[in-house]
């Protein structure tokens, strides 16, 4: 067993539902065999397991591991390019890219950058969208198993619109989808997702093949956009006459329901978040995405006040980077700008946000999202440097929610010291697991 000690935050009980940071300045956690058997105060713990290791965390915070509810596995290469709404730049810039996936051998450089990037920014589980080319998402599969992290992503598939080489039909979608499944779906930390790129580029068969996909492998996931944009909105309404909202184009092939997660919704209508609502799926709050992109600012209170599960997304390439700190931070700045249509947020939401709800959202709530006793040790350890500006202010904070507040405001990937997931430091990452 391993006795880890060190000033650790979490958010077992829902912050929108009342619930208060846990914050014990000088922890330990129990950890055997991957899972947290014992939690309480260092010195108390040290004395009844005299024998364990003890890893030293001390100095910073210790965070459960970050959850990653929507990032684009073959964009990594293209973050940070902005100016354009999102159709255009999906034309000029996201796709151009997800073509070039066609070939293994760049799309093996691709996943090693993406996941070794996922490693560094702390998050250690993630719902990924894949690619078009059924042999890239065996690497992203294979290279997410070597350095140890739990994803959930699949085959991307679309059947019109997009550049002709990332096109595919119901069939072909539906066989390379069950190959994949039967591959990955529940093997180590992997699991398959169905993933219709979003309706503007698929036809209602492509759609009903996904549902068959969908109930034909159990417990896989389901996820793809919906309202994001308001010109993306009023094609897909044209495309797709007889459906009531956006919603619904997915909701009627059977593809809405607890193993959902739809990115964004920036522009829900009431009856759209009852649905979700009512089927108990998850949206994955994507705030850099949002505001790079233009599409808007996302109505939270809605979501909340309507009983929809969110959480949250980097949408990496159109979000600003991996690092979820930051994607904490620009949900808080979102519903500032708000006024008085936004929720105001603490740091205590935000971490919910980038850990429990995420957790949750994508069903593992029972075994990762914070870290009591029974949990699995998914966790970072936030050290930064002596003298950086998170530094002296962690130093200087008035208490726990404060110091959380300087973590999602200064935090940055360069500040993640090390990353456990099962107990085990993730490999692959750069400089070392042992902290510095
Ligand atoms: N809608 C369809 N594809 C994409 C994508 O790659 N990124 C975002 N942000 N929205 C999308
Ligand atoms: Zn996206």
């Amino acid at each position: 067993m391993t006795l880890f000690r060190g000033t650790v935050l979490d958010t077992p009980d829902d912050p929108f539902a009342g619930g208060l940071l846990r914050a014990e300045a000088d922890a330990g956690l129990l950890v055997r065999d991957g899972q947290i058997v014992e939690r309480g105060g260092f010195p108390e713990l040290r004395a009844r397991h005299a024998g364990e290791d003890v890893v030293d965390l001390t100095g910073g915070l210790v965070l459960p591991g970050l959850v990653d509810t929507h990032v684009h596995f073959p964009q990594v290469r293209v973050i940070g390019g902005l100016g354009m709404p999102l159709l255009d730049w999906l034309q000029h810039c996201a796709l151009p890219e997800e073509a070039r996936l066609r070939e293994v051998a760049y799309a093996r450089e691709v996943a090693a950058e993406f996941v070794g990037g996922l490693a560094q920014a702390g998050t250690t589980t993630a719902l990924v969208f894949g690619a078009h080319f059924p042999a890239a998402v065996d690497v992203l599969f294979a290279e997410a198993a070597r350095v140890g992290l739990r994803v959930t992503s699949g085959l991307v598939v679309s059947d019109r619109v997009l550049r002709e080489e990332l096109l595919t039909t119901p069939q072909r979608a539906y066989d390379e989808g069950l190959a994949l499944a039967r591959r990955w779906h529940g093997v180590g930390r992997n699991r398959y997702a169905v993933t219709p790129r979003f309706s503007l580029s698929c036809d209602e068969a492509l759609l009903d093949s996904c549902g068959s996909l969908l109930a034909d492998v159990p417990g896989s996931w389901f996820t793809s956009h919906v309202n994001e944009n308001t010109v993306e909105i009023a094609t897909v309404a044209e495309m797709f006459g007889g459906c009531p909202h956006y919603l619904d184009t997915y909701d009627r092939y059977g593809l809405i329901g607890r193993r959902s997660v739809l990115a964004h919704n920036v522009h829900p209508t009431d009856d759209e978040l009852k649905v979700l609502a009512d089927r108990d799926a998850s949206v994955a709050h994507c705030p850099t995405s949002n505001a790079a992109l233009g599409s808007g600012l996302f109505p939270l209170r809605r979501h909340v006040a309507s009983g929809v599960r969110v959480a949250l997304g980097s949408d990496v390439g159109a979000g600003a980077g991996l690092c979820l700190l930051k994607e904490g931070l620009q949900a808080y700045f979102a519903q500032q700008l708000l006024g008085g249509d936004g929720l105001h947020l603490t740091s205590s939401h935000l971490l919910h946000l980038a850990t429990s709800a995420g957790a949750a959202a994508l069903g593992l709530d029972g075994e990762v999202g914070d870290l009591g006793v029974g949990k699995r040790f998914d966790a970072l350890w936030l050290r930064p440097r002596p003298g950086t500006p998170l530094d002296v202010t962690l130093r200087n904070a008035t208490g726990p929610e404060d110091a959380l507040a300087k973590a999602f405001v200064l935090g940055s990937p360069a500040d993640v010291a090390a990353v456990w997931v099962d107990g085990e430091p993730l490999r692959g990452r750069p400089g070392g697991d042992e902290g510095r």
